[in-house]
């Protein structure tokens, strides 16, 4: 049986003929409309989704949020009408002191979400921001920091990275404690945002344990996807780590389908109907980000992958591992059975266009450069401890060898020893570094690599309990642990420093935090300290 977890306020009843009774007309409601009538939605908090920022430049970042009075409800539980937001953006919390303010339309062609592209704000500098309804609807307060002007010189970065976020398997502690860190310039969550599968039972479910339940069967629809979003955003953890720094938010294959590339998924559907889901649940990924206009949906698709520049600190390269790649091989055995090594030569992951903005984008003279992407880049051999022959998954990297070495090839021929990779997907924290040759895994070393865990995919975890074999099978990571939280990266111009934050469980809320393992890392050399 469903069990909505959701709270429904306040009932909304706001038909077009109440509309129209109350003093609109329907030319009003039907087209951009400054009614007041239709911009307070009556008795219901309007702003149930929380807010969020994004994607931060010097000048400004993206604010963000989605009407939805009644989550669950067709539309959100709004009207079918256009909407005025008002929005404003403070040098403080209390808003004594608004620097820029504007209005803007929520669409239902977007599932009335609203993307504002703020600007002529100050460089490296926290600003608050908050939106209104024409009614006295205000949403909570937003904050969010303006990237350091180019060519800057920046004593330090604070940058945390999470996702994997399943919805049904634990509670978003993690985001609790990510939003309560102090100081953060950015998130960057590698994807699986939420997840496609249908309702499961609560309790245990073979491997999983179910805490909480998704609302209704696996998503197909634009209308599913919002659903499946407004579940997921209702939480106010996860609402209170948007509200509480900018995110740059990718996606991962969870967003659309477990384990799609390009054109094909998992099943074999027709690729053309296969894209029609695709198309669909990426303008519901845009619809519920803060990213910008650059990332707006287009027939066919969306360009996810972007560059964020924090003066001469940290060039953050953005990337899109799904859109572009071709078919894993082996069908989407994911490494679970025997896969042969020559099978593992996939031409492309990022694809032509990408890999090619991606190598000019590594001619730059930051101290450090971060590629922020979603599955691992080390050839790493995930054998069962009992297993004899090596396994290689083929949804990562190992799976692409050709283009594993183009991109090694790429970070080479600009001499950069300071590229640090950012990965998720795997639900295990990881640490380690990325060898030059696939083949000579404890030589020489490319870049470092931090696997974020899931915030709660998985379930509580293992800790290392049973994986000692991993780390005893690749010289080249020194952890590999099965347990949820986040990483926290602290940048400097000489040094890296990466937290590796646990929970001890999600089973449950208020799941304790601490600290498994610290990391060092120095521009000029790709190799971790243990500190
Ligand atoms: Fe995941």
């Amino acid at each position: 049986m469903l069990k909505l977890i959701v709270p429904k306020p306040a009932t909304l009843k706001l038909d077009r003929r109440q509309l129209i009774k109350a003093g609109g007309s329907f030319a009003l409601i039907a087209g951009i409309s400054r009614s007041p009538l239709l911009a307070a939605p009556l008795g219901a908090n309007p702003f149930a989704l929380g807010v969020a920022a994004g994607d931060p430049w010097p000048d400004g970042f993206v604010i963000w949020t989605r009407l939805a009075p009644r989550p669950l409800d067709e539309h959100g539980g709004m009207p079918a009408a256009h909407v005025p937001v008002r929005w404003e953006v403070a040098e403080d919390q209390g808003f004594a002191r608004v620097v820029r303010k504007g209005e803007a339309t929520a669409l239902p062609e977007l599932a009335h979400s609203v993307h504002v592209e703020v600007d002529g704000l100050l460089p490296h500098r926290r600003y608050w921001y908050r939106f209104a309804t024409a009614g006295s609807d205000l949403s909570p307060v937003g904050t969010a920091r303006t990237a350091p002007l180019a060519g800057a010189l920046v004593d330090r970065l604070r940058i945390g990275v999470g996702g994997c976020q399943h919805y049904e398997m634990g509670y978003y502690d993690a985001w609790k404690h990510l939003a309560a860190e102090p100081d953060l310039d950015l998130i960057f969550h590698y994807g699986d945002y939420i997840y496609e599968d249908a309702a499961m039972p609560l309790g245990p479910q073979g491997k999983r344990n179910n805490v909480r339940q998704h609302a209704g069967d696996e998503i197909y629809s634009i209308d599913d996807y919002r659903r499946r979003y407004a579940q997921y955003k209702s939480d106010p953890d996860l609402q209170a780590a948007h509200a509480a720094c900018a995110f740059a938010a990718s996606f991962d294959d969870h967003e659309i389908d477990n384990n799609w590339a390009s054109d094909f998924d998992q099943d074999g559907t027709d690729p053309a109907i296969f894209a029609l889901r695709r198309y669909a649940a990426l303008q519901a990924w845009y619809e519920h980000m803060p990213v910008r206009k650059a990332q707006f949906p287009i027939a066919g698709g969306l360009t996810a992958y972007r560059r964020l520049d924090f003066g001469r600190l940290m060039r953050m390269h953005v990337l899109d591992t799904r859109s572009y790649r071709s078919d894993q091989p082996c069908g989407d055995n994911g490494g679970k059975s025997a896969c042969p090594p020559e099978a593992h030569m996939q031409p492309d992951m990022l694809g032509k266009t990408q890999e090619a903005w991606l190598d000019e984008g590594l001619g730059n003279d930051a101290a450090w450069n971060l590629l922020a992407q979603q599955v691992i880049v080390m050839p790493i051999d995930l054998r069962p401890a009992d297993a004899e022959e090596p396994r290689h998954g083929t949804d990562l990297w190992d799976g692409y060898r050709p283009a594993r070495e183009r991109l090694i090839a790429s970070v080479r021929r600009h001499g950069l020893s300071n590229v640090v990779i950012a990965t998720g997907d795997h639900h295990k924290h990881m640490a380690g570094a990325v060898p030059a040759d696939d083949d000579r895994l404890d030589g020489e070393k490319v870049a470092v690599e931090f696997l974020s865990t899931s915030i709660t995919s998985g379930g509580n975890g293992v800790g290392t309990a049973g994986l000692e074999h991993i780390v005893r099978n690749n010289p080249q990571i020194d952890l590999y642990a099965d347990q949820r939280g986040y990483q926290l990266f602290e940048i400097t111009p000489k040094l890296w420093k990466t937290d590796i934050k646990v929970l001890d469980r999600v089973d449950r809320t208020g799941g304790k935090l601490s600290t498994l393992a610290s990391y060092t890392v120095e521009p000029g050399r790709p190799a971790l300290h243990r500190s």
